[in-house]
């Protein structure tokens, strides 16, 4: 009998490819750069099984020309780049891997929250560039953590993950969610609901983690910063698209918040002639949240799993559109 056929999108660990040999014939698009969504078109009209990654536009157009596709499996959590209605409509099941990323991209949190709120990459430049001349009291002056508030914007996985980890740093922290969590866990994790606004107008950081729908698009735009405090710092991890860039740009310039360090910009790769590049006092790292050899390894082998089940008919261990079950029995 023949092995079903499958396209993955990039080179991912071995982990996750390891565990497709002998179970399926694998073709990698093994380019840097994600493969145009014309070689998409040609890949998608043959192939059994997609895994792929967030870079990749899996749009209607897309699905409908997989005739034979009975699965596809995202390396990611997010999956804000797949027309989910569209593959559900053909009874497709989408696969991605939550869970194994969520310590991974809260540590990155952090290190942000922390470079931007002490200027590490400021003043590791300053040194580099031969400026450190004495110590001086006046130098280099960043916001304290310690004893700070932190607005967790989305409670989720990785929101309540950032959320134990102030726990470490005395912090008063309120987070806003579309639905408030139990009691329980509130009074566990030291947290305070409070509603989007009061989170905006009382945090000296604001973290956001929610995921990318037509709801939370531009989330963050001008009357968000101009409730925000001068001194405020935002961090995003979550995915570019929930901040307007001209909004965050102008709230920098401006002096209506302090800074921001994200991880994820829109568009992706931020374009060279961006104006938030010319910000000072705004941290950029290129969409590193999961990062981590181990994380990485985790996420592909967890994209190997939902992929072979798709391919042998069985429910995916982790389903974004678990509906598509319901529809088959
Ligand atoms: P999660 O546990 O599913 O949390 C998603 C959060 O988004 C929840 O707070 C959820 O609220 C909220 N949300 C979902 N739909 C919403 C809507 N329509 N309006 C308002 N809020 C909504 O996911 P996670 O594992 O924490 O990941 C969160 C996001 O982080 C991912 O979607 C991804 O975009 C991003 N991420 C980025 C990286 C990176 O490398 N930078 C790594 C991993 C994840 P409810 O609790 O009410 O459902
Ligand atoms: C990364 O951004 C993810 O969604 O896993």
């Amino acid at each position: 009998m023949s092995l079903p056929k499958v396209f993955v999108t990039r080179r991912i660990p071995d982990a996750g490819l390891d565990l497709l040999q002998n179970r399926a014939s694998i073709e990698i698009w093994t380019e840097r750069q994600p493969p145009p969504y014309k070689v998409l078109q040609d890949k998608i009209r043959d192939i059994d099984g997609l895994l792929c990654l967030l870079t990749d536009r899996i749009d209607k157009n897309l699905i409908e020309l997989g005739t034979s596709l009975k699965v596809i499996s995202q390396m990611a959590v997010g999956y804000d780049n797949i027309d989910v209605a569209a593959a559900t409509a053909r009874g497709i099941p989408i696969g991605n891997t939550p869970g194994v990323l969520t310590e991974a991209t809260a540590d990155l949190t952090w290190a942000l929250l922390m470079a931007a709120s002490r200027k590490i990459v400021e003043a590791e430049r300053f040194v580099r560039e031969g400026r450190w001349q004495t110590w001086e009291p006046m130098l280099l002056l960043g916001a304290d953590v310690a004893g700070a508030t932190l607005g967790i914007v989305g409670f989720g996985r990785i929101g309540q993950a950032v959320a134990r980890r102030a726990k470490g740093f005395d912090m008063r922290v309120l987070y806003w969610n579309r639905h408030r969590c139990e009691i329980g866990l509130e009074r566990e994790l030291g947290v305070e609901y409070a509603s989007f606004e009061q989170l905006l107008e009382e945090s000296d950081f604001v973290s956001i983690h929610v995921a990318l729908f037509q709801e939370t698009y531009y989330l963050f735009d001008r009357p968000q910063f101009d409730s925000m405090k001068p001194s405020a710092i935002l961090i995003n991890t979550a995915r570019g698209a929930i901040v307007n860039p001209d909004a965050l740009y102008d709230a920098i310039h401006t002096g209506k918040i302090a800074g921001a360090a994200l991880d994820v910009t829109e568009p992706e790769p931020i374009l060279p002639d961006s104006p938030l590049l010319s910000l000072p006092n705004l941290l950029i790292v290129p969409h590193i949240g999961s990062a981590s050899i181990k994380t990485r390894s985790q996420m592909a082998l967890m994209a190997a799993q939902n992929l072979i089940a798709g391919l042998q008919g069985e429910c995916l261990p982790n389903c974004v559109n678990p509906e598509v079950y319901e529809r088959k029995q």
